[in-house]
């Protein structure tokens, strides 16, 4: 296993869209073994897609877990939101936009439901709501190529562009 970089924005491969997987093979498992391990010794962090790590052609899996003990892995392998339903609106950070001084309301849906395959290949339906919601929103629009930032309106998102410039330096 190795760590993977994790790109920070305004990184252009942030905006790349993940390859659909057909076959979980090695090589997705190896993928999918990195991202864990980037995961975990990523400080903070609660889940990861794998268009914000520094792959080649990054297919389209993220991993979650924001269990405190880091034993509750979940891995969502060509996700999809299939129905969504009510709404909330709370703070997000993310690992690719200074998690740790930039941070933000988004409005998302409360519940989702995510058609997806798991770590093995088969087929699962997902049913989430409250953080996981939120967490499975963010990520899948990581693996469409968007940030948190590009759901935000253009005045609060200039803002904290501006800032994000005056860290850079
Ligand atoms: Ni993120």
């Amino acid at each position: 296993m190795a760590k993977v970089r994790i790109l920070s924005y305004p990184d252009i491969k942030l905006k790349r869209v993940g390859k659909k997987v057909n076959v979980v093979d090695d090589e997705i498992k190896k993928i999918i073994a990195d991202m864990f391990e980037t995961h975990y010794a990523t400080e903070n962090c609660a889940a990861l897609a794998a268009t914000q790590l520094d792959f080649v052609d990054p297919p389209a899996i993220t991993v979650i877990d924001f269990s405190e003990e880091k034993n509750k892995p979940l891995c969502f392998i060509n996700p999809e939101i299939i129905h969504s339903e009510g709404e909330q609106t709370e703070y997000e950070g993310c690992m690719s936009v200074y998690p740790d001084h930039i941070h933000e309301k988004v409005k998302r849906a409360e519940r989702v439901t995510v058609k997806a395959l798991n770590e093995k290949g088969e087929a699962i339906e997902f049913v989430a709501e409250g953080y996981m919601a939120k967490c499975l929103q963010h990520e899948i629009d990581h693996l469409n190529g968007l940030t948190y930032l590009d759901r935000l309106s253009p005045l609060k998102r200039e803002r904290i562009v501006e800032k994000i410039r005056r860290l850079r330096k």
